[in-house]
């Protein structure tokens, strides 16, 4: 039986049209394209401002260092997300400060964060993991209260909604991923998007080294090269185009499993809002024997994901250890095969093989 992967995704001919276009009109570097992907990007989530990197890890960078944060500040992270999100504050200088997430969801206990809290506080990083929303309402009075900015980490929440709006659009700056597993991939590429027009100024200069005047290449403040292509631009625009058949397909295969876990004793979903808006970018479920299910899982042939670690096992960022609510997720969440263009067909798979486990 052919293997399935636990995490599927497409791309074709509408993206070779536009890359091919790209390329006739000379459209190879940042330029007009990478333009039009931006604008694009930033109206279908209702915001003004949106500024194309080469990453996510990147574009979390460009928020940080936009908003002048460095040596001195510390920035408040989440101890469950990937460890992306804590690189890079500390490419800024600045200090991480983990914190813990709440009992039943994993994303950033705003509830519990006050402790967290100094007056070297510069800014939280609010990680909306897995299309789950922080309960973004509560963090902005604690910002107001003491004085920090909020960034949205929306990496993994492309589209995922709550009340409130789109999130990453519910703060200073939202930073989103184009990785291949991202609901909208360029293979790498990242983009952050803000309201806030002077930040948007900053952004921009950021991804260029500061640039002010591109024909003399002179620079006004510390920046970097994230720029971002325009060829990879192009076959950005066409991914956007599938995202409605995406967010559909998507939803379907998570009513589908979560109708078939009904049976099976040995796995319970991992909370998410679906019926708010939360888009379940993969298919997340606890299982207490994580190891053996991926084992037997692989020896059909069936490719699952076990979540990655806590940021609490670095060596290199300094905590107290005492993350009781993330053990869970750490330990027992895994990615069942998922993914815009995972074939239905192998969900059912995967199903009927776990009936014999
Ligand atoms: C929560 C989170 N933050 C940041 C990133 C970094 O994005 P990228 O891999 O595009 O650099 C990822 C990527 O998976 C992520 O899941």
């Amino acid at each position: 039986m052919d293997k399935i992967p636990w995490w599927r995704t497409s791309f074709g001919e509408p993206e070779l049209a536009n890359i091919r276009e790209a390329v006739l009109n000379e459209r190879i570097s940042q330029g007009s394209v990478t333009k039009q992907f931006e604008d694009q990007f930033a109206r279908s989530l209702g915001v003004p401002y949106g500024v194309a990197a080469t990453s996510g890890s990147a574009s979390i960078l460009m928020a940080l260092m936009a908003l002048r944060i460095g040596t001195g500040d510390e920035v408040i992270v989440p101890n469950r997300t990937w460890i992306a999100t804590a690189h890079a504050v500390l490419m800024t200088g600045a200090k991480v400060v983990l914190a813990d997430v709440c009992p039943d969801r994993p994303v950033l206990d705003v509830e519990n964060l006050e402790a967290k809290i100094t007056d070297r506080t510069r800014a939280v990083i609010a990680v909306h993991l897995n299309g789950r929303a922080t309960d973004m309402v509560s963090l902005a009075l604690l910002a107001e209260k003491h004085g920090f900015l909020v960034i949205e980490d929306a990496c993994q929440a492309l589209y995922s909604r709550t009340a409130e709006g789109y999130l990453g659009t519910l703060s200073t700056v939202g930073c989103f991923s184009l990785a291949v597993t991202k609901l909208v991939s360029t293979g790498q590429g990242g983009m952050v998007v803000t309201k806030d027009p002077q930040v948007y100024e900053q952004l921009a200069l950021v991804r260029n080294h500061g640039v002010t005047d591109i024909f003399t290449d002179s620079w006004s403040q510390m920046g970097f090269n994230f720029k971002f292509t325009d060829l990879l631009a192009s076959f950005g625009l066409a991914q956007l185009q599938r995202v409605p058949g995406r967010l559909k397909h998507m939803q379907t295969i998570y009513q589908h499993y979560l109708a078939a876990m009904r049976d099976f004793a040995f796995l319970t979903p991992v909370p998410i809002d679906v019926n708010d808006g939360e888009v379940p970018l993969y298919a997340e479920f606890f299982c207490p024997d994580r190891a053996r299910l991926v084992d037997f899982l692989a020896s059909k042939n069936i490719q699952t994901r076990p979540v990655p670690p806590s940021l609490e096992i670095s060596h290199y960022i300094e905590s107290d250890g005492h993350f009781p609510n993330s053990k869970r997720f750490a330990d027992q969440a895994m990615y069942l095969p998922c993914g815009p263009e995972q074939p239905l067909e192998n969900v059912d798979r995967v199903i009927e093989t776990l009936k014999t486990f």
